[in-house]
């Protein structure tokens, strides 16, 4: 990935600066349940204003498809952002079918904060309609893109803008985009990949990309169970992908022809019901019984886990290794977690991890804290594990 343009490239006193965030973060009643993407991008707001720029935030939130959807307005996480930063943010109402926004955008003195509607409200957002890319534009003369985990989005806000005003990535975009590269571009090797989650059809791209990176990749949660039952182990009732084991023996043979090491359970829990503090036991691979469900992986296979990390210099995590969400079958995950995070405190591991589950899995057992870098991106961080050319970003290329 060629280097991104900085703030340290830019003057920005005395200006406007259409910063693009992602606000998209979980709301229940009303209320802002995780705020750790408001959070990160308090420092580059804050070195905006503290250099005289006057900031103009921009974002979508949720999917209104190009329409206004009231339920969808930005409006209530206004005052969330405002709390992150302890100084006042004001709202902008706006359909963006007006002249309105620029207008607003304009009174804003060095220093202020606002934060403009939804701009999925309307229909060039996602289309990255040129006219709408200069409608955004219009709002200020710099563009600075926060907004990592919007960045394998090619909209309006997130790529057209940043062909007409000069644009760079911001703080939390920076360290993102340096985090990935110290642990997929160059790693400290062995490099481990820990790849989770229900299904390997969502995977295969990320799979296939880490074997040509990683020395070691670790399958658990349900897409292992596609794996296991492709080398002919029962695995019951089990979610898996019975479309998908020519597939699963493909890429054991492509991993056994580059000397990959692709590390399934060796043992497994199972219950007969998908539900929390069901009847459950530990058993080993081939002894799994029809009428069984693999809901996590076992004690030897953490085990084994454990061991593996204990050898590794950089780790790479997407996805659970098993139903995290349902007590007791989060053990597997949660030991490894913190098995990961004390590496990586003790100086021995450099630990990135993202996705969506792994982000509340990392929560879940307290160690989210502890990794060397925690994405709040979920297809974003994917499909940089893909090795796929992320728009939002290639487009700040010098
Ligand atoms: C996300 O939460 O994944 C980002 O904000 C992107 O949202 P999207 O998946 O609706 O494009
Ligand atoms: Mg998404």
């Amino acid at each position: 990935m060629a280097l991104v343009k900085t703030l340290d490239s830019i003057a920005v006193a005395g200006k406007r600066v259409v910063l693009r965030l992602d606000l998209n973060v979980p709301v229940e009643n009303g209320q802002v349940r995780d705020a750790t993407r408001i959070e990160r991008a308090v420092a580059t707001i804050r070195e905006l204003c503290g250099k005289g720029a006057a900031v103009v935030v921009v974002s979508h939130f949720d999917r209104p498809k190009g329409k206004v959807v009231p339920g969808l307005s930005l409006a209530p996480i206004a005052p969330a952002l405002a709390a992150a930063l302890g100084s006042p943010v004001r709202f902008i109402a706006t359909d963006w079918r007006n002249g309105k926004a620029a207008e607003a955008a304009r009174a804003l003195r060095p220093g202020d904060v606002a934060v403009m509607e939804n701009t999925r409200y309307h229909p060039g957002e996602e289309a990255n309609d040129a006219a709408f890319a200069q409608v955004l534009a219009a709002l200020g003369d710099i563009y600075v893109n926060d907004a990592f985990s919007c960045a394998h989005r090619a909209h309006a806000s997130t790529e057209g803008i940043a062909h007409l005003l000069p644009s760079v990535a911001g703080r939390a975009m920076q360290a993102e985009i340096e985090a990935l590269e110290k642990a997929l571009e160059k790693p400290a090797r062995p490099l481990v990949a820990v790849v989770g989650g229900a299904k390997i059809s969502t995977k295969l791209d990320l799979v296939g990309n880490l074997l040509g990176l990683a020395d070691t990749i670790i399958i658990g949660g349900a897409m292992a169970n596609t794996f296991l039952a492709a080398r002919g182990y029962e695995v019951g009732l089990s979610l898996k992908e019975d479309d998908l084991f020519g597939t699963a023996r493909q890429i054991m043979h492509d991993a056994a022809g580059l000397a990959r090491s692709l590390v399934l359970p060796q043992d497994v829990v199972v219950a007969r019901e998908f539900k929390a503090h069901a009847a459950h036991r530990s058993v080993a691979m081939d002894a799994v019984a029809a009428g069984e469900m693999i809901l996590d992986i076992g004690p030897a296979s953490v085990a084994a886990v454990g061991a593996i990390f204990a050898q590794a210099r950089t780790l790479v995590w997407n996805g659970p290794l098993g139903a995290f969400e349902l007590t007791p079958f989060d053990a597997g995950t949660v030991a490894t977690a913190r098995a990961a995070a004390r590496l990586t405190t003790q100086g021995h591991l450099v630990s990135v991890a993202g996705g969506g589950d792994t982000v509340a899995a990392l929560n879940h057992a307290g160690v989210a804290g502890d990794f060397t870098y925690v994405s709040t991106a979920g297809g974003a961080f994917l499909e940089w594990l893909e090795g796929k050319t992320l728009p939002g970003v290639a487009v700040l290329t010098a």
